[in-house]
């Protein structure tokens, strides 16, 4: 049986034998060396200290758990919710957990400076976004710098079915094997701190019509070619995130923000590499901006089942959720010229390319954000997407946002909501896909609290894409009213028949949660 957390404590053992794979190259396991896992945060319940290995905690947390369940009407808080460790609750897949960096992945693979060396630099360029200020167009140039070891296929091999659940690489149709192989070397790559980066930007042409993939309402500028030194060097993890401003070159340059109500799109080139291309998004300062999530609400990952999370993430092409496709390309034909479309994903940055292809060639084009790699670390990991978000609010003070996500992701759930309270004149819309109450394999409940005191027009909980047509979004009317809400402003969770009701379940939910949870857990003893 699959749940939520049955994938998360599946995934926890992934991470685990990845940790072995490349902290101990000697095949000896050692599992007492195993340290708890970075998304190991909320304490309780089961005891998670720094100096215990988790492998050796597992059965007392089958034991913590089943010993607080023997009633009816057990409270949430001991059963899940804050008192289990974030990996049970908080939608972070933890195959993105803990990834190789810098000397890790060089003595992993055996490899030594003078290897290295003789590899070309590469850059990740992540689409940036860019305001209108006093000093004109100002561009989050964001990426990271690194370079590629040359591993065997074989090896290639290896690594990746360190990845993949009761699933051997070989055994994969040859595009799976391709991408597993793409997705798994861009994880073992050495990351490159100290360097300086520099661009050149021209405008982009046109790329279809508006509301096709890639058109997104952006125009091209008359202008705007120049050079530009990125004016610091990059992190010890190779990354580079700052705000750039950018010339108006004469003679024909880029449209002023104030006289112009279209995004204008440059094409940004790194210097020394044909890796670092990216389209740059220059955002008037009034109109609409959807920030997207991807995984579970653009495409189709089910990161609560983790053999399947695993599979449509490292092997399987990614494939567009329903008819997601439409509703966005509709959006971008019908909506105001000043519209904007910004992705927002927290997978680590080096998984990254494969989103952005997917993106472009599926959805209407726009800027990215990802999880940057000083941000992978305890707290840090739980508190990206605020920062992200956060910064994109405050860089567009008069915007206005519409957040899209699914259930399953408990930051989501806190974060967005959270912003609707803090910027109440920036949230238009909140659209979450409730992946609790159409996916079966989805037993993972999601929390509502921080809706309490929205207004109720402004949010949806959502079935399928249709649902999300018909809307005045310019207007504010993001609820279709034949779409029953059941917000109970707690936890709740359809399949498991739980609506909040004081936080308590019912006995019938108790037990196939407890059923599912300790089926989960002794698949990682
Ligand atoms: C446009 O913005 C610039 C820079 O803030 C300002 O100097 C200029 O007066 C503005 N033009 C209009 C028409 O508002
Ligand atoms: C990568 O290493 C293999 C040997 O393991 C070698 O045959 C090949 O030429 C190398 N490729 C590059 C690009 O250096
Ligand atoms: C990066 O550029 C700065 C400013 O030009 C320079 O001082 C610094 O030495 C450069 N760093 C490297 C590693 O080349
Ligand atoms: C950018 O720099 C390159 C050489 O580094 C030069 O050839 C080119 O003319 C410059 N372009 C602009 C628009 O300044
Ligand atoms: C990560 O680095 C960025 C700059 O690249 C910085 O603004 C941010 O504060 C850093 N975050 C953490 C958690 O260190
Ligand atoms: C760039 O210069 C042109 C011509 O002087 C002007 O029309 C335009 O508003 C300027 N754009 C920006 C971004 O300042
Ligand atoms: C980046 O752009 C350059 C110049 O147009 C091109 O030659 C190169 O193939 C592009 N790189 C990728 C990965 O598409
Ligand atoms: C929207 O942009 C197009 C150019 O892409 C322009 O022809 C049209 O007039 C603009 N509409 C409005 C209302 O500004
Ligand atoms: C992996 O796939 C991405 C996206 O299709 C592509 O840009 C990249 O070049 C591939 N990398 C390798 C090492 O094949
Ligand atoms: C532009 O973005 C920067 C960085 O987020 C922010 O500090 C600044 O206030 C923004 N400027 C305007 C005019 O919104
Ligand atoms: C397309 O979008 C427009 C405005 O955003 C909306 O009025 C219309 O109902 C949408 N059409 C569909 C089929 O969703
Ligand atoms: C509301 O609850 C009903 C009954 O459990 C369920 O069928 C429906 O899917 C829920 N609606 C949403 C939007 O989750």
């Amino acid at each position: 049986m699959h749940t939520n957390t049955a994938s998360h404590a599946l995934l926890l053992g992934a991470t685990l034998q990845l940790a072995n794979a490349i902290a101990l190259p000697d095949p000896t396991p050692v599992p007492a060396k195993v340290e708890a896992r970075a998304p190991l945060v909320t304490p309780a319940a089961i005891r998670f200290e720094g100096d215990r290995s988790y492998v050796l905690d597992k059965r007392n947390i089958l034991s913590d758990i089943l010993s607080g369940v023997d009633g009816i009407a057990q409270s949430w808080g001991s059963v899940l919710g804050t008192d289990l460790p974030s990996f049970f609750t908080d939608g972070i897949p933890a195959w993105w957990q803990d990834l190789p960096t810098g000397s890790q992945v060089m003595s992993s693979l055996g490899i030594n400076d003078d290897d290295l060396d003789a590899r070309p630099t590469e850059v990740l360029n992540i689409p940036p976004y860019a305001n209108w200020t006093d000093q004109g167009w100002n561009v989050r140039f964001h990426g990271n710098v690194y370079k590629v070891p040359n591993i065997s296929e074989s090896k290639l091999n290896d690594l990746a079915n360190v990845f993949l659940i009761d699933t051997d690489i070989e055994d994969l149709p040859p595009d799976q094997q391709a991408q597993a192989r793409n997705l798994t070397q861009s994880i073992f790559i050495v990351q490159q701190g100290h360097e300086n980066v520099s661009f050149y930007l021209e405008p982009a042409p046109m790329q279809g019509a508006d509301g096709e993939p890639g058109g997104g309402n952006a125009i091209t500028p008359p202008g705007g070619s120049q050079n530009i030194t990125f004016p610091y060097e990059t992190t010890v993890e190779g990354d580079f995130d700052a705000f750039v401003p950018i010339k108006n070159v004469s003679g024909g340059g880029l449209l002023a923000g104030n006289e112009t109500n279209n995004v204008q799109r440059l094409n940004v080139y790194t210097d020394g590499t044909l890796t670092g291309n990216a389209t740059a998004f220059l955002v008037p300062p009034q109109g609409i901006t959807f920030i997207s999530d991807i995984d579970d609400i653009l495409r189709v990952t089910k990161i609560y089942n983790p053999k399947e999370g695993l599979l449509n993430s490292f092997a399987r092409p990614f494939t567009p959720w329903m008819n997601m496709p439409d509703i966005y390309a509709n959006w971008s034909r019908t909506l105001p010229n000043d519209t904007h479309f910004h992705y927002l994903t927290t997978t680590p940055e080096q998984g990254t390319r494969l989103y952005m292809d997917f993106i472009y060639k599926t959805y209407p084009g726009g800027s990215f954000d990802t999880r940057p790699l000083n941000f992978s670390d305890v707290p840090n990991t739980l508190s990206i997407r605020q920062y992200l978000l956060t910064k994109i609010f405050q860089t567009f003070p008069t915007r206005k946002f519409v957040l899209v996500a699914d259930t399953s992701n408990s930051d989501v759930m806190k974060d967005y909501p959270q912003l609707a309270h803090d910027y109440p004149n920036q949230v238009q819309c909140i659209f979450l896909r409730n992946t609790s109450a159409t996916d079966p394999e989805d037993f993972f409940p999601y929390d509502t609290s921080g809706f309490k005191g929205l207004n109720n027009r402004s949010y949806m909980f959502f079935h399928v894409p249709d649902d999300l047509q018909g809307l005045d979004i310019v207007n504010g009317q993001c609820l279709n009213q034949s779409i029953p809400q059941n917000v109970t402003f707690s936890r709740q969770d359809e399949v498991l028949g739980i609506h909040g009701a004081g936080g308590k379940l019912t006995g019938s939910a108790t037990l196939s949660f407890v059923v599912a949870l300790a089926a989960a857990i002794l698949v990682v003893l």
